[in-house]
């Protein structure tokens, strides 16, 4: 490990919106949990910074969607976000917020700053307006068409499909979102941060000097660099947020993305009077955690702002995740598509480390990746259950049973007993260069390698059965495992916390400091061990099919709820609806038509005669559904051939969202050939 003074590990600032997700989980807050506690178990000073993003535009729309103020909504959601936070081991040192007086103080002296030296544009232009609700309209509360992709539900301010950053005044045909209104143009003032200025130096800092950084962040900084920086707007026109701290700067509040990450400032503050030191000293080195929607903003606009005001450090590196999906569809909040961490509890409780694993183990570090609950499961069975529950067990079962919980002593080592020795420290140096590379992944399989070693050594060694041949000999092969389990007991610390936790109770000793892992006599001959108790349990069928069901039951209630009703048609005259002669007829007969999945060919008595009717309606009706009813025939229609048969007229159907068709009936038996008017 290069010596480091200090570490500052910040955690992105979720808006206080909505509850937590795993996408959250595996994006940001499991990575920058595992690195910060890895770096406290290796006596690092460090600490690890998060709160709640407060202002922005979706906290005061779902305020009035609600008809409560913005304050409430952040309120409700501070305090359920820190709790799910720490109900799964997020060990911040601190969870702050945005709203506070603290942070308002913070962000405005920092704009006050930035101000006063002159790096600020003012600039007077044009934005769109809502006249009804007298409002500026900017970022959320315009949608529109998407200039680069043509999806119509793109934001004033991005583009989720295509995730391009936008200006409200890019969006094609735009409504605002508090009336539906269509805008008009208004002018206003703002102050701009010049990033064009600012280009040269973040190129340089970025593309020269951290050439270590993931691909996918200096790729995402390459485009736009190459598309050439542009002066941003750190102003709105809203009445939520922090007020500009300068004169003729009435309603008009900082933008939520210059306040936001100033928000890792105040909380650092808040934490400790000694904050400078970790903001300010070259000495500490900073690492920002972020999904991959937060990278232009982090690696681009928070560094200018900080450049600009001079007193600050810039960021070591930024290890943006890509997205996490569920079951193959993107996760979101608006389309309750999500596993939410309140819920996860309910469903599986005691078992954070289960979804902290399998969320590492499926990390999006260098791509999109998906959750599968069938994967969830897998995961839990063979490799929790199966790899690393099973070989922990087995040693401390085996040592209660031959020992009396008791470590026996090492007689004598053998090659092999040496090579899995040797494995134990070289499986413990890979994990630290993983984790101080940011490759959770990769560092989590190097922990569970270690009890495959572990029990590929016990198939090898096969103590039950040495047992009785040879009884010194499994005195050392115990003693080696349990300095496996022991050094796990500390491994595992940063990645599944509560499971390391039990394994010390189980293990009957404190934390060992990872600096002291050793092969060797860790766990001292004749220290005694507490019984032990399953660590992991396998996952059924029937649970996770219970999952599933749930997202498809949630996905199905939302269809219903956003179902499109077709719109009126134009209207007719009453003589062109006299036009068609509707008419009550009785099915005779009705066969499937051959090498067809939807077409039943029916005779139908219409009063006038019998004839031939081809109706789309086998995946709905059975022939013998349908036999001896009445319908209504459209009896008039020119007759056409389907499939080399001719249809002498048309059923009326009623057709539901989902396709299915169901055909109309007479309140009473009325005579066949009896007209509709
Ligand atoms: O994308 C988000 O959820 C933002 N609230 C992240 C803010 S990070 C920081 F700048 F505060
Ligand atoms: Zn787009």
């Amino acid at each position: 490990m290069k010596n480091q003074k200090r570490y500052l590990i910040t955690s992105a600032l979720p808006y206080s919106n909505g509850p937590i997700h795993i996408g959250h989980l595996a994006g940001v807050y499991v990575p920058a949990d595992i690195y910060t506690r890895y770096l406290r178990l290796r006596k690092q000073d460090a600490i690890h910074i998060c709160g709640s993003d407060e202002h922005g535009v979706p906290i005061t729309l779902k305020a009035k969607k609600e008809g409560i103020t913005p304050q409430q909504v952040v309120d409700r959601y501070h305090k359920i976000n820190k709790k799910a936070f720490s109900d799964f081991g997020i060990s911040f040192d601190i969870y702050s917020r945005t709203s506070s007086e603290a942070h308002h103080k913070t962000a405005s002296e920092f704009f006050k700053n930035l101000y006063d030296k002159g790096e600020f544009i003012e600039k007077t232009s044009k934005q769109l307006y809502d006249k009804q609700a007298d409002q500026y309209l900017a970022d959320r509360y315009v949608t529109g068409t998407c200039p680069h992709c043509g999806s119509d539900s793109a934001y004033g301010d991005q583009c989720e499909k295509c995730g391009t950053s936008l200006s409200a005044l890019d969006l094609i045909n735009p409504i605002s979102a508090i009336t539906g209104n269509v805008p008009v143009t208004k002018a206003t003032k703002h102050w701009y941060l010049p990033l064009d200025k600012h280009q040269p130096f973040l190129e340089e800092w970025i593309l020269e000097q951290h050439k270590e950084w993931r691909e996918g962040v200096k790729g995402q900084c390459r485009s736009w660099f190459k598309a050439g920086l542009q002066p941003r707007a750190v102003s709105r026109d809203l009445n939520w947020g922090v007020p500009l701290p300068i004169k003729d700067a009435e309603g008009k509040v900082l933008y939520v993305w210059f306040d936001a990450p100033i928000g890792y400032i105040t909380a650092t503050k808040e934490l400790t009077p000694d904050w400078e030191k970790y903001w300010k000293s070259e000495d500490t080195k900073m690492v920002h955690f972020i999904g991959k929607d937060n990278i232009v903003f982090h690696c681009i606009i928070f560094p200018a702002m900080l450049k600009a005001h001079g007193d600050y450090i810039l960021p070591n590196n930024v290890p943006a995740n890509k997205f996490l999906n569920l079951e193959n569809d993107k996760i979101s909040t608006s389309r309750n598509w999500a596993v939410w961490l309140h819920e996860y509890l309910q469903e599986f409780p005691g078992q954070q480390d289960v979804l902290r694993y399998v969320l590492t183990a499926n990390a999006p570090e260098a791509k999109d990746n998906n959750f599968t609950w069938k994967d969830f499961q897998t995961r839990n069975n063979n490799e929790l259950v199966g790899d690393l529950g099973n070989f922990i067990n087995r040693i401390l079962v085996l040592t209660n049973k031959y020992y009396k919980g008791v470590v026996p002593e090492i007689t004598e080592l053998n090659e092999s007993d040496k090579q899995v020795i040797a494995k134990i420290n070289n499986l413990k140096q890979d994990i630290e260069k993983s984790i101080e590379n940011y490759r959770f992944r990769e560092a989590m399989v190097s922990v569970i390698n270690l009890s495959r070693v572990g029990n590929k050594y016990l198939a090898e060694t096969e103590p039950w059965l040495l047992i009785k041949t040879n009884p010194e000999q499994v005195k050392t092969i115990m003693n080696i495992c349990l300095q496996i389990t022991t050094n796990l007991s500390t491994l595992l610390d940063p990645f599944l916390p509560f499971t390391a936790k039990k394994l010390r109770t189980m293990l009957n000793i404190e934390m060992v400091e990872w600096d002291s892992l050793n092969a060797k006599n860790i766990i001292k001959v004749g220290h005694k061990i507490n019984k032990p108790s399953l660590l992991f349990s396998k996952i059924d069928d029937k649970t996770v099919e219970k999952q599933r069901e749930k997202l498809a039951n949630s996905k199905k209630e939302l269809e219903k709820e956003t179902r499109k009703i077709t719109p009126q048609k134009n209207i007719v005259d009453f003589e062109d609806f006299q036009k068609l002669d509707l008419r009550i007829g009785t099915v005779v007969s009705a066969e499937k038509v051959a090498k067809t999945k939807k077409l039943l060919k029916l005779q139908v008595n219409t009063g006038l005669d019998t004839r031939t009717v081809v109706a789309g309606i086998a995946e709905s009706y059975k022939p013998e559904d349908i036999i001896n009813k009445q319908v209504v025939i459209l009896v008039n229609l020119s007759p056409r051939k389907i499939r080399k048969i001719e249809s002498q007229g048309m059923l009326l159907m009623a057709e539901d969202f989902d396709g299915k068709l169901s055909a109309l009936l007479p309140f009473e038996e009325v005579a066949d050939g009896s007209s509709i008017k």
